[in-house]
């Protein structure tokens, strides 16, 4: 799903002594940090909450801060359409793209569709990810915090939270719901950090544009393999489903089950372990409120969605306007380009009392972190479970943690969070 992106907007370091520019949103490095990224969208928020940006490797296209205007745009999807640009992507590789796959967004995926094609292929996996069926899997989830957890203690009483076991916990989950063997866990991984972190020197393959589409070749001859074996040797499990779905009553084509594979793997675990590595870190900076989750295991699924909110791993999305519309005094026109930028809205004073404030026991529903509309995401019950499920395991066991070096960031403007945070820790 997600193609390769230049790191020529990561060059130069966030701006000091001066005001922040609509263009720093495609700086991975000041979008990479989440001081700096607060920080911008605050005087974005405040002095220019429709901004046009323009930018030399990027295609211009509107940026939007304000909860109300994202929501909005998020909610009418058949006047703000998904395709044919739904991620920012640097326009090089944009060319590279519709080369190779016909479309400047790569591979055609659940988060790319429109009405009519995007409602039918959401059905084909609808069931698996409704609330009743995610709460079939708690024993499960519980069962993998626990070995997560017991995990932590014999590596102790030092580890990178992030690396040792934020990153690996969701991936265990979403492969074992897609039926694939631990076997797979290395190869998913390093291809969704290589397609998630493109903008980041460290993650990324090479710095070249072919590196990107042989990322998605490698996932899609990965896929190919499992959706054959699921065709002949079929198994009560998610790859079963995709590789034998029909959609108008037609078998669905390969590229279509490779692409559901690839949005399915990839966002269903690097956005859960960013809210996962980032829900800790945000912990220990609010000690009371990690005292309060540790009496009240109550607060569950609110608590989790709260430390989504906080984290807000899924840094925008686009959509295209099919009609003219003045927003806030701008002139935006049809075919014209809109980022809709998730953390800028959950951090909206407007909306949020205390927005800078973790508050486990606010109102989980108002935040945006899993988008607005029909495209909300397939995947919100398993994370916001696997959240809660880990946190109500770790806590009541977790007698003291400190950080032991500064965390880092990924330098990403997509799907952001931590790629290390190390620290020390005593476990019951
Ligand atoms: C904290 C974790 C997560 C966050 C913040 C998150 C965020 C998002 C957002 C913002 C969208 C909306 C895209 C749009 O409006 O165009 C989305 C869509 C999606 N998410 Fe998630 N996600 C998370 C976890 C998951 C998980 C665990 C899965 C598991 C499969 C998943 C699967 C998907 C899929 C398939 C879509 C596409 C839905 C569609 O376009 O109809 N996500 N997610």
């Amino acid at each position: 799903m997600t193609p390769r992106q230049s790191t020529a907007a990561t060059a130069g370091s966030p701006p000091e002594g001066r005001d922040f520019q609509p263009a720093d949103v495609l700086n991975a490095r000041i979008m990479g940090d989440e001081r700096s990224m607060y920080a911008l969208f605050d005087y974005l928020r405040e002095h220019d909450p429709v901004a046009r940006v323009e930018h030399p490797d990027y295609r211009p296209f509107w940026s939007l801060s304000r909860y109300d205007d994202i929501k909005r745009i998020g909610s009418e999807n058949d006047r703000f359409l998904s395709a044919p640009r739904t991620i920012l992507i640097p326009t090089a590789f944009e060319e590279a793209l519709l080369e190779r796959f016909g479309t400047r967004n790569g591979l055609e995926t659940l988060i790319h569709m429109d009405r009519p094609k995007h409602l039918k292929m959401r059905k084909v996996t609808r069931e698996w990810f409704l609330p009743r069926s995610i709460e079939s899997l708690r024993a499960e989830v519980q069962a993998l915090s626990r070995e997560f957890v017991d995990k932590m203690r014999e590596m102790g009483p030092e580890c990178d939270f992030v690396r040792d076991i934020a990153l690996l916990f969701p991936l265990r989950i979403i492969l074992s719901i897609l039926g694939l063997p631990r076997e797979a866990e290395s190869t998913m991984l390093k291809l969704t950090q290589e397609m998630f972190g493109s903008q980041d020197p460290s993650l990324q393959r090479a710095d070249s544009q072919t590196a990107g589409l042989d990322v998605l070749n490698d996932f899609g001859a990965y896929f190919s393999e499992v959706i054959e074996d699921r065709k002949k040797n079929p198994r009560d499990d998610l790859a079963t489903v995709l590789a034998n779905a029909e959609v108008d009553g037609e078998p669905m084509n390969v590229l279509d089950q490779a692409s559901y594979f690839i949005i399915t793997a990839s966002a269903g675990h690097d956005t859960t372990s960013a809210a996962i590595g980032g829900g800790m870190k945000a912990l220990l900076e609010h000690p009371d409120q990690l005292d309060l989750w540790r009496k009240q295991p109550e607060l569950d699924i609110q608590a989790a969605k709260e430390i989504i909110r906080w984290v807000s791993p899924v840094r925008h999305m686009v959509r295209t306007a099919t009609e003219d519309l003045e927003l806030r005094g701008r002139q935006i026109r049809a075919g014209d380009n809109i980022a809709l930028w998730y953390p800028a809205a959950n951090r909206d004073p407007e909306v949020f009392e205390h927005p800078n404030r973790l508050d486990l026991r606010r109102d989980p529903k108002t935040q945006l972190a899993f988008g607005y509309g029909s495209h909300m995401c397939l995947g919100q019950h398993l994370a916001a479970l696997e959240v809660s499920c880990f946190f109500r395991e770790l806590l009541p066991r977790l007698k003291e943690m400190q950080f032991t070096a500064e965390p880092e960031w990924i330098h990403a403007i997509f799907v952001g969070g931590l790629k290390s945070m190390p620290v020390r820790y005593a476990l019951d």
